[in-house]
């Protein structure tokens, strides 16, 4: 498939490829919408085997962004960068400041930020060429680690599921299986602990594992065992992909709320879910808080101010799940269409904010 028909297929703006031979850099910057506002999304750094499976992987990225941040209210669009190779061998202070002048190139159209393969560091580093750049660490006037801003908004979009199931947000007395223990999950743990619920948790990393379970008193199970817990909200918090064919018929809980990424395997899982009838709250509806934060970072970071934005999820979720019942949809195919009647109701008046912060 040529480039042109890639990028057409899914109506992105534009497609940049970046190189510096001294370096090695090999980057693209996808960008699939400034229609809100300008495309902010991560950097992956990663050994992709060929530039076409890079190619395809920002530009699917790239329009989970502008969909994620479309349905969160942020004046942002949705772009994502790939930089082709192993992080652990190639990356430079040559390199990420080439890349830096990439992005500096498109004067404001892309905003970067850390992914797969990226750090902090690295954004420190790409900021000495561009003021492109967010997910800075507090000392350099960023909103620092996202992950503690995820697992609030995670622990919001829970209380509005169990409002819709049980008629009251109060966590107390439930159970919540969580699938990772990482950062978010961690996090999450830590909060739902705090609303009297009980966890139980698996990871494939025993020291993460200990830690929760000595500090939370949570019940640890295996990696596989998760699926199988009986409990009241699933929350996968790991890798993407929890909810497939091996796992759907599995689950024995009435609603699936989480921060990882893309749970769904296939779209089709999520008609499998609601027709044994759990509630399935959409990832990138429910895993904002991340991207809220650090949007923040453009108004110069107010902590309180990103939390105020970061409760708006469970109100954002309350939308989702109103117009799947109206319409008969699937709350996943509902938080699509939300994202993309902003990016065309919005979008249609916010043109002066084109490459601009907000
Ligand atoms: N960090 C954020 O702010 C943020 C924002 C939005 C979405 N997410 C998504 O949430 C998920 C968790 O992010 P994180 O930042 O906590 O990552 P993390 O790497 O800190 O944590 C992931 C955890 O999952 C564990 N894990 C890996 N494979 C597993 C398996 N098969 N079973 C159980 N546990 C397994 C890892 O050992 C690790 O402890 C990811 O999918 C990420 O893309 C994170």
């Amino acid at each position: 498939m040529g480039v042109f028909e890639a990028i057409g297929s899914d109506t992105h703006e534009e497609v940049l490829y970046g190189h510096d031979s001294v370096s090695g850099l090999r980057t693209i910057i996808a960008i699939h919408s400034t229609a809100l506002g300008p495309a902010l999304g991560g950097t992956r750094f990663f050994p992709y085997e060929s530039e076409e499976t890079a190619l395809r992987d920002a530009l699917r990225l790239a329009k989970g962004m502008s969909y994620k941040s479309a349905a969160a209210g942020l004046d942002l669009g949705g772009g994502k960068a790939v930089i082709i190779g192993d992080p652990q061998t190639i990356k430079t202070e040559r390199l990420l400041r080439a890349y830096g002048r990439i992005i500096d190139s498109l004067g404001g159209r892309y905003i970067t930020a850390e992914d797969v393969g990226a750090t902090t560091a690295d954004m420190i580093t790409i900021s000495k060429e561009t003021q492109w750049v967010t997910g800075l660490p507090d000392a350099y006037g960023g909103s620092g680690d996202p992950s503690p801003a995820t697992a609030r908004g995670v622990l919001g979009a829970m209380r509005g599921v169990a409002e819709r199931l049980w008629g009251s947000d109060d966590l107390s007395d439930r159970t919540i299986a969580v699938q990772g223990v990482g950062k978010v999950g961690s996090s999450l743990v830590e909060r739902l602990t705090k609303a009297g619920a009980k966890t139980v948790v698996c990871d494939v990393n025993e020291a993460a594992l200990q830690a929760v379970s000595s500090e939370y008193g949570s019940i640890i199970v295996g990696i596989d065992e998760i699926f199988d817990v009986e409990c009241d909200i699933f929350a996968p918090c790991a890798m993407g992909g929890a909810i497939n064919d091996h796992t759907v018929e599995r689950l024995r809980c009435a609603a699936v709320t989480g921060a990882a990424n893309n749970q769904l395997e296939t779209p089709d899982q999520g008609d499998r879910l609601a027709s044994r009838g759990i509630l399935y709250a959409p990832d990138f509806i429910v895993n904002a808080g991340g991207i809220i934060n650090i949007a923040d970072e453009m108004h110069g970071y107010d902590w309180r101010r990103a939390a105020t934005a970061v409760d708006q999820i469970r109100e954002n979720l309350r939308k989702v799940f109103d117009k799947a019942d109206q319409q008969s949809i699937h709350p996943y195919v509902a938080a699509i269409e939300v994202a993309k009647e902003r990016i065309a109701g919005i979008g249609s008046i916010n043109l002066r904010r084109r490459g601009h912060r907000p």
